[in-house]
Parts: structure tokens; C-alpha cells; sequence
């Protein structure tokens, strides 16, 4: 705290000096420097000591939610599709691995009206990948087909492919995408308004059926 003042001083002194002779305005210069003094535990969410850590920092404290899973509690959706968040405690579900995912075990379609929870979308028991592999010349395939090019930019080798009753494996890590909410309420707040393209759009995916596949010209559908 007092090594930047001590700096902001110096700065102040040094930038005063600079300005005269090259800047009429150099008063304000002046001032300017000097109103943009800043301290230390202004900088972050944190507002105390920066060198120790009291009980009374909380800025980054993470708070996630203690709902159990089936308290029928929610969040809205940040966008329309966009990866809800998870509104339920997680605790001993994670970290996924390739033994153990619970998170499967309750959201699974064929299992999840029985526990009251979302069933997975279709999205994610479909394949977007193309399946790749190098020809005898070298080339990438694509689906089978060699290509020269494989950053098209009219989206050919895009594939949008079932993955029947079986979870996709671009899927699995849940986490990737799907966070617990932390209760951060000193957070700055956040004042961006979604505009859903759906009615239901804060509650609900818009990602079913054929309009996975809406406007796409791929090579296997
Ligand atoms: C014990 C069953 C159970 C387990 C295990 C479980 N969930 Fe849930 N999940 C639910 C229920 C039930 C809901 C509906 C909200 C509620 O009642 O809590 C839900 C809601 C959700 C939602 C919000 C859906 C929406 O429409 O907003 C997401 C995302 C989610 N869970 C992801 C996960 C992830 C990721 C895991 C693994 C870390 C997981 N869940 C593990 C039961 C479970
Ligand atoms: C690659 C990112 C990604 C991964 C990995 C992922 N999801 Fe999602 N999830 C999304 C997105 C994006 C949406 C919203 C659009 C949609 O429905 O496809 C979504 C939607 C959902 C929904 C809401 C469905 C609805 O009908 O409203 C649930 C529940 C869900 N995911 C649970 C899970 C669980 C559980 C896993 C792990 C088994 C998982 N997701 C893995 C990105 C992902």
C-alpha cells in the first residue's frame, strides 16, 4: 500500500516534469495522475490484505449450491441452448472418470422421469464428428473420402450421425460444460439480458430432431 503510493508519486512528479514545455494542459496531466492513485485491495473482488489470507476473505470464496439433486430446483438458461448450469450439489459425484460417471446414473433418458431428473438431450447422442482417417497417398479422409482441404468452409464434412441408445464420447465429461452455480454475491452483477428465440428458451433446449440438422449440407445424415 505505501510502496504504491510511493510509486504513484514518483509517477506523478516524473509525468509533471514531461508535460512542461510539450503540454499546455499540463495542470491537469497533473491532476489526472494523481486522482488515479490506486490501492492494492481495490484491485480485486477481494477487498483485504492481498499478503494473507483472513477469515473475513470471502471475494474468492466459492459457494456451491447444497439442493440435493430432486430438490426441483433450477436455473435459467444463460442463452438460448446454452449448457444449463448444474443447480444441485455435486458433491462426491465428481471428479467423472472413466469407471464412474453418476452423473449418467440419474440422466440417462431411459432413467431419468423415474428420479425427476432433465433427460440428455438428443445432442448428446449424436456424433458431429466425421470419422477421420489417412488414405494410402496420404491424404486425410473424411468419412471414408479422401479431402484436400480440411477446414471447408461450407460445412461438407460436418457429420451429424446418431449414436442410437449410446452416449456420444464428445459427451461424457459433463463438467466440461456443465458447472455448478457458485453463490458469489460479491460478484459485480451481471446485466446481460437473453433474448430467447424460444418462449420456453430460459428453461428449455431447442435442440431436437430435425433441427440439429436444419440448413446443413453434410455428407452423412
Ligand atoms: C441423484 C440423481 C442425480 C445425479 C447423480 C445427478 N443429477 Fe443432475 N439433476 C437431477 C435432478 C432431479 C435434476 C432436476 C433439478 C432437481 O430437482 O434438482 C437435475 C438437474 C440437472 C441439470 C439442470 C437441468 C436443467 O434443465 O436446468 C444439470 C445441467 C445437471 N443436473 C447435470 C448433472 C451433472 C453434470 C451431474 C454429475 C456431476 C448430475 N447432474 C448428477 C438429478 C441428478
Ligand atoms: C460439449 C459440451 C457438453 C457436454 C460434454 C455435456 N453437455 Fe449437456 N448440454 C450442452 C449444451 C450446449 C446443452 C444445451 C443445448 C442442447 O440441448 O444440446 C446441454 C443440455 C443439457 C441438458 C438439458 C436438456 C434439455 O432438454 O433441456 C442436460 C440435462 C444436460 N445437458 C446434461 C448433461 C450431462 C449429465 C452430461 C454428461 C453425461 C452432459 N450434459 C455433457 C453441452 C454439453
Amino acid at each position: 500500500m505505501k510502496m504504491i503510493n510511493k510509486i504513484a508519486l514518483s509517477l506523478a512528479v516524473a509525468s509533471s516534469v514531461l508535460f512542461v514545455g510539450c503540454h499546455n494542459d499540463s495542470d491537469t496531466a497533473k491532476a489526472e495522475v494523481a486522482k488515479g492513485t490506486i490501492s492494492e485491495e481495490s484491485l480485486g473482488l477481494r477487498k483485504t490484505d492481498l499478503y494473507s489470507e483472513r477469515k473475513d476473505t470471502t471475494g474468492d470464496m466459492t459457494r456451491y449450491s447444497k439442493h440435493y439433486a430432486g430438490s426441483g430446483h433450477k436455473i435459467a438458461r444463460a442463452f438460448q441452448d446454452a449448457p444449463p448450469m448444474i443447480p444441485h450439489d455435486v458433491e462426491g459425484m465428481l471428479p467423472i472418470t472413466i469407471k464412474s460417471n453418476q452423473c449418467t446414473s440419474c440422466h440417462m433418458p431411459d432413467v431419468a422421469p423415474s428420479m425427476g431428473a432433465t433427460a440428455l438431450p438428443v445432442s448428446h447422442f449424436t456424433n458431429f464428428r466425421a470419422a477421420t482417417g489417412i488414405a494410402k497417398d496420404g491424404r486425410i479422409t473424411k468419412n471414408g473420402v479422401a479431402v484436400d482441404n480440411t477446414s471447408s468452409s461450407d460445412m461438407a464434412y460436418v457429420s451429424i450421425k446418431s449414436t442410437g441408445s449410446k452416449l456420444s464420447g464428445a459427451r461424457f465429461n459433463c463438467t466440461q460444460c456443465h458447472a455448478p452455480q457458485s453463490d458469489a454475491t460479491d460478484a459485480p452483477a451481471n446485466t446481460f439480458e437473453a433474448v430467447f428465440s424460444d418462449k420456453d428458451g430460459a428453461t428449455k433446449s431447442s435442440w431436437s430432431g430435425s433441427r440439429l440438422t436444419d440448413s446443413l449440407d453434410t455428407l452423412a445424415d
